[in-house]
């Protein structure tokens, strides 16, 4: 079985996993379990570092997706693809500082410079997962290339 066809159903899968643990781990720290928070976020690191490196040998094995969609949807297409790359590239250093700045021993039950960048973050990080649902629903289900 050829494995790189496989590639985008199992990156959308990774960002919705990523968007899940995202949402799972802001309602953690709104009750106040830090503990939590840290391991789903984590792991939502884990898994976008996975779709990362899957998204590089996809588009390195097939170069760019024609999109195959006519008429109207065009302009939404790529509006939503332009913003998807271009905020996953500024959620990179995003996350990087977040996690720099994160208290991970947990002694302090606040910490205001983690608080601060991470409301930057996670509304990014959130678009970027779920646009990249949206242009995966379009491009592969949708308006799917021909055979
Ligand atoms: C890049 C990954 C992370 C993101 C996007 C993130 C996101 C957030 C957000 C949005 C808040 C504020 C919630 C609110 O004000 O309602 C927060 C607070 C907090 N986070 Fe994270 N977090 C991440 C990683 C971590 C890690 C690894 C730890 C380690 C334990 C951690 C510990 C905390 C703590 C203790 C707070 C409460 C801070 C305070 O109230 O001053 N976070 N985080």
């Amino acid at each position: 079985m050829e494995l790189i066809p496989i590639l985008p159903h199992f990156q959308a899968a990774l960002n919705l996993t990523s968007a899940v643990l995202l949402v799972a781990g802001l309602r953690a720290i709104r009750r106040g379990d830090a503990h939590t928070h840290r391991k789903r976020m984590a792991g939502a690191v884990l898994v976008s570092a996975v779709f990362l490196v899957s998204y590089l040998i996809y588009h390195a094995a097939v170069g760019n997706v024609k999109f195959a969609g006519t008429g109207w949807i065009r302009p939404v297409y790529f509006t939503i693809l332009i913003t998807h790359v271009g905020l996953a590239v500024v959620s990179l250093p995003l996350i990087f500082l977040t996690l720099r700045r994160a208290p991970w021993n947990l002694l302090e039950s606040t910490c205001p410079p983690h608080r601060r960048i991470a409301r930057f973050t996670l509304p990014v990080w959130l678009y970027v997962s779920i646009s990249g649902l949206v242009v995966y629903a379009l491009a592969f289900h949708i308006h799917p290339p021909a055979p």
